[in-house]
């Protein structure tokens, strides 16, 4: 055995279980840093891409050969720096890998990954705390994009408001001093609340037409799917400049956000620009991720099998 990271990855089947394996360790390439991995923030695409998929298929055309490791966000240590990376050996940062760069997933004790998909993290954002962020909050910031930097005072909601997204949403809209409603079961009304936002209970009658007196919305936080949600019931939610942004994309909804320009789709792709904002949000208790269950990365197949329930409220996390 070489000194190589010990992963949690997948066989090239999408449908084997997730293994511990011990892989060489990656050459640095001169801007890439070498981090000891401390925390890893589960997402549902990391179980979505071990059963195929738009990202897995991508991943195989793009990404990097062998075992597919799963997972994106993580915080750690950098331990080396390539020659003209910015970060110094020591730094603490939180980051998200890329496997479009040809980069393994986060779900190892070791990641390497570019200088500029990494924050330098203050003492006073833990690991934990930072491993929640990238991807739900990139998520979010790439939302406020497509609706066009709603100002302060406007409307915004989250369907799905009690997941790792909509949290994360609801937390950044409080920030940023947008009146957020989240749509939410009974049990997570007062997480919601917690956060600053209206909560809209969608198991106590219709919960688009009960948000309805809350809005209109100029951004509609889709992180539901319109299986459940459809988007025609939510572009009447809409005031005149708002949009609905899907975080979650069906085949059945590729003509709308390709024909109209009040329906737009995002994928959240972590990196320094996206992630320095959230880390000022942490630092000041502005952004405060609520973590449900933390394993050891060895019981990765574990917290799949939670996320998998889509009952999490806030964030898993891995412990290499
Ligand atoms: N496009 C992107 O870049 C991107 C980024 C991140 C995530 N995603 C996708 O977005 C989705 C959400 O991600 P996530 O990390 O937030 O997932 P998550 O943390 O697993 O979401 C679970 C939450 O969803 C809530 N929920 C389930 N059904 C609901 C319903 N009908 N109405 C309202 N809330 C409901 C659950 O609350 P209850 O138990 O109370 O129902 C639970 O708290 C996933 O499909 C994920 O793959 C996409």
């Amino acid at each position: 055995m070489s000194d190589g990271t010990f992963s949690a990855a997948t066989s090239p089947s999408a449908t084997e279980p997730l293994a511990l394996v011990t892989m060489p360790q990656r050459p640095l390439g001169a801007r890439d840093v070498r981090i000891k991995v401390r925390a890893i923030g589960v997402n549902p695409v990391d179980w979505k891409m071990r059963s195929g998929g738009p990202l897995r298929f991508a991943h195989r055309f793009v990404g990097p050969s062998g075992p597919l490791v799963v997972g994106v966000d993580f915080a750690g240590d950098v331990v080396e720096a390539g020659s003209a990376a910015d970060l110094k050996r020591g730094t603490r940062v939180v980051g998200a890998t890329n496997f479009a760069r040809k980069q393994l997933g986060s779900y190892a004790t070791e990641v390497v990954v570019r200088d500029d998909q990494c924050a330098v993290l203050p003492d006073a954002v833990s690991y934990d705390v930072a491993a929640c962020l990238p991807v739900p909050g990139a998520t979010m910031l790439a939302a406020l994009g497509s609706a066009g930097a709603p100002p302060a005072g406007s409307r915004v909601l989250v369907l799905g408001a009690s997941g790792g997204v909509g949290l994360t949403a609801l937390q950044i809209s409080r920030a940023l001093k947008l009146t957020a409603v989240g749509v939410c079961s009974s049990r997570n009304t007062a997480v919601v609340e917690r956060f600053g936002a209206t909560a809209v209970d969608y198991t106590k009658g219709d919960p688009l037409e009960a948000a309805r007196a809350h809005g209109p919305y100029d951004l509609i936080l889709h992180a539901v799917g319109s299986a459940t949600y459809p988007l025609d019931r939510c572009r009447p939610l809409l005031s005149s400049r708002g949009v609905v942004v899907l975080v979650v994309v069906r085949a059945a909804d590729v003509p709308s956000f390709t024909f109209s320009r009040r329906v737009a789709k995002v994928l959240g792709k972590p990196e320094r620009t996206t992630l320095e904002p959230l880390v000022a949000w942490a630092a000041s208790g502005a952004l405060e991720p609520i973590i449900e269950a933390r394993f050891p990365l060895a019981e990765a197949e574990r917290a799949h099998q939670v996320s998998k329930t889509g009952k999490v409220v806030g964030k898993l996390l891995l412990v290499p």
